[in-house]
């Protein structure tokens, strides 16, 4: 294939990117947009402090723009994200208990009838555990709600909105032998044993020098393939943008059977939420760098 998305359609893959409500207008980019990228991600629109400003107010207007814009081009959406310790909109980040619990589950209901049926994945819980070595789950305010709000949280995605995939998406997870990882892995496997709704695993995989790119990566997403998930990497950015790690990056999803599609967060580096690392496929210019060479010679 000639453009990312054509070519990870080769082997039945999707290659996506996180897109901007606002950027919409700019036409470098929405040229870019359209040309390469089969699935999209909106990288602030649909997370809780956007479509639930005030409690009970729901606010769809950026993130509908997105998905509109997608299915205008026969591209497919990532949901991102229903749960999450962060970019909760203040009046959550003063709840607790059981009133948190309500509002939470409330939330992942509303948001997901309104998208019913319309999105390919819905990340229903995002980053909640910890790093470091203990492998545990990360303190917040909704895991103070009971060890039970993830599994909750799948359940109420799934009455909602029951032909959507359903995801759990976390970074610091690509190492095997690293307890985050295995902490993970263990939830997933234990949801899979008692049929707690769990389609698949996103690898949000922000490399940098302080958690680069692992050698075990490719045995940690055939790892969680073989208990019955797909495995997406998510928010692919790699400090540098060697163009070698994002070669061997996409060669170990093609390895993977159940790895299905790679997203990278954002189009050109000035659009990167770390932007000081030149982290992405495309230059400020909207030029293609040598990283996207390698990854379309890798699809
Ligand atoms: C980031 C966005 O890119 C930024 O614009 C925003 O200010 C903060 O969030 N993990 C995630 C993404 O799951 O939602 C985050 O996106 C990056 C880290």
């Amino acid at each position: 294939g000639t453009t990312l998305g054509a070519s990870a359609a080769e082997s039945g893959r999707y290659f996506g990117t996180a897109v901007a409500a606002n950027k919409l207008s700019d036409s470098t980019y929405v040229g870019i947009l359209n040309r390469e990228f089969t699935m999209v991600t909106a990288e602030n629109e649909m997370k809780i402090d956007a479509t639930e400003p005030n409690q009970g107010q729901f606010s769809y207007g950026n993130a509908d723009r997105i998905v509109s814009h997608a299915k205008g081009q026969g591209m497919r959406v990532r949901g991102h994200t229903l749960a999450w310790h962060s970019q909760q909109p203040g009046w959550m980040q003063n709840m607790s208990g059981s009133a948190l619990r309500s509002a939470m589950l409330n939330h992942v209901t509303q948001v997901a009838t309104h998208y019913k049926g319309q999105l390919y994945s819905w990340d229903v819980v995002n980053e909640a555990f910890a790093d470091g070595s203990s492998g545990a789950r990360r303190d917040s305010n909704l895991q103070r709600t009971g060890n039970d709000w993830i599994e909750a949280a799948f359940r109420a995605a799934r009455s909602a909105d029951p032909d959507t995939k359903l995801c759990y998406n976390d970074y610091n997870t690509d190492d095997w032998g690293q307890a985050k990882t295995q902490a993970v892995y263990n939830m997933v496997r234990d949801f899979k044993s008692r049929g707690v709704p769990i389609d698949c695993v996103g690898f949000q995989s922000h490399f940098n020098s302080g958690s680069p790119y692992p050698s075990s990566y490719r045995t940690t997403l055939s790892s969680f393939a073989a208990l019955g998930v797909d495995v997406q990497i998510t928010e692919l950015d790699i400090a540098g943008a060697s163009g070698t790690t994002y070669g061997n990056v996409t060669k170990d999803c093609l390895a993977v059977a159940r790895c299905n599609g790679i997203t990278v967060w954002g189009i050109r580096d000035s659009d990167s939420w770390r932007s000081g690392d030149s982290p992405l496929l495309f230059d400020g210019s909207g030029n293609k760098k040598a990283a996207y060479t390698s990854v379309l010679n890798a699809l």
